[in-house]
């Protein structure tokens, strides 16, 4: 089979590699793809926010399966144009995207069905905000209702950071965040760990788990990033709190979706907060994590296209998803002044050394392209060394060291991915 992945970044490096593997998969394309994917698909431009230009696309490339990567292709309905023509494709409709594309949908689909989350207010007027506070005290998060790549959530520990942050969030004059509703949240406290559950509209099966380190300085200090690295382990939590989460979370929403006619397909991902007070839910996200999904590829062992066929059909028949045992961890390598403005077109040495098929160590590329025959830095974040092995530290040693092979001006990454769960800072 033939299949087209949507997206240009390390999750569809990881996703493409995965599918490579498939006895089943003969060609993958991507679009738009970037320079360590053309190593393993066909790549071929498109627009992620036009639908029309997309399905020009899958009309033109005819794949036996659509995979949907990012949230762009899902907010603007990819998947209900591609389900009206009848097409094959992973991911979940517009509607069913609001769980991510939406923060006031999210939490009020989760007070419906009793689904643990942090107390909120939605909020539209200052007005409203400050009825919001004086209820809840100020320790707050605000957070915007629509999508904002990270940058719509501002954590308040006084009254007047949290009515600052709402005005302008209100009123649209926050950089990056779309004006509109706001969603005001208890402040909750706790270890965080994203669930991964796969999905086929009755259904939801565990994936995985992983931790994602969102700040960009060493020791989660400094201004949030789309992700600056991911550990993926079972030990993160245990046995029962994953099934617990599978079944509380996960299936919930999945029979809450159902419920009310936007049938959930695709990956839920669900990061939640492991409070005193249990789990609870901080946000959904629509789709797969990057960088979590280069850490969960380097540990699948099942056919990805079996687990993307599944979830397509929505018999709601039960699916073993194999994963290795030991751990995970994508380091990435990130361009000088990320996650602010960055200079693209630096050369890069080193890394074409690294796409060593079925290895255990695999680099892949989040914003590169190739120009003149050079490999040149082409994003914020520019590339993830993923290394899989019997256990975190192992893995960590060797995504630091081949790390150090690779290299370009001005390249930035944490030293502490995995830290927490290590015992230790790795790599000097
Ligand atoms: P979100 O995009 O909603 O996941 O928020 C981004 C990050 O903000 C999360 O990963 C948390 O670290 C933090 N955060 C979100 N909601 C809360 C909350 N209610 N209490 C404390 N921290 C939060
Ligand atoms: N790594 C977080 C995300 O993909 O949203």
């Amino acid at each position: 089979m033939k299949v087209l992945v949507i997206g240009g970044g390390g999750r569809e490096h990881a996703l493409c590699w995965a599918l490579k593997r498939s006895g089943r998969v003969s060609e993958v394309v991507c679009a738009p793809g970037n320079g360590g994917i053309a190593s393993v698909a066909r790549c071929v431009p498109v627009d992620l926010g036009n639908v029309d230009a997309m399905v020009r696309l899958v009309d033109q490339e005819q794949p036996g399966l659509t995979v949907v990567g990012p949230e762009l292709p899902l907010s603007v309905g990819l998947v209900d144009a591609l389900e009206a023509r009848g097409l094959a494709v992973f991911g979940p409709t517009r509607g069913a995207a609001m769980l991510e594309t939406s923060k006031a949908f999210a939490k009020e689909f989760m007070q419906r069905h009793r689904i643990p989350t942090a107390g909120y207010a939605v909020c539209r007027t200052r007005e409203e905000v400050d009825v919001a506070l004086a209820r809840m005290g100020g320790r707050v998060v605000v957070k915007a209702d629509g999508l904002a790549a990270g940058k719509g959530v501002v954590l308040c520990e006084m009254a007047d950071e949290a009515r600052e942050a709402s005005a302008a969030m209100l009123e649209g004059s926050m950089a990056g965040v779309p004006a509109g509703q706001i969603v005001i949240e208890e402040f909750l406290e706790g270890p965080e760990v994203s669930f991964f559950a796969l999905c086929d509209g009755r259904r939801a099966v565990t994936l995985g788990v992983a931790q994602d380190h969102k700040r960009i300085g060493e020791g989660d200090t400094g201004p949030n990033t789309g992700g600056m690295g991911a550990y993926s382990t079972d030990a993160l939590v245990s046995k029962e709190m994953r099934e617990w989460l599978l079944e509380h979370v996960a299936q919930k929403t999945v029979d809450g979706m159902r419920a009310e006619e936007t049938p959930f397909r695709g990956v839920l991902f669900c990061g939640i907060m492991m409070t005193a007070a249990g789990p609870k839910v901080l946000e959904f996200n629509t789709r797969f994590g990057d960088p979590e999904t280069q850490a969960l590829m380097m540990r699948l062992e099942s056919d990805l296209l079996d687990l993307f066929e599944w979830a397509v059909a929505g018999t709601g028949k039960e699916l073993s998803v194999r994963m290795k045992g030991g751990a995970s961890v994508c380091v990435i390598a990130a361009s000088a002044g990320y996650p602010g403005a960055v200079e693209l077109g630096w050369q890069i040495t080193g890394a074409t050394t690294f796409c060593d098929w079925g290895g255990t160590a695999e680099l892949f590329h989040s914003g590169t392209a190739v120009r003149k025959g050079q490999l040149v830095t082409a994003g914020g974040r520019v590339l993830g060394m993923t290394a899989v092995a019997p256990d975190l530290k192992e893995a960590l040693g060797k995504a630091y060291s081949s790390l150090a092979e690779v290299s370009f001006p001005g390249m930035q990454f944490r030293r502490d991915i995995g830290w927490r769960a290590s015992g230790e800072v790795t790599a000097g």
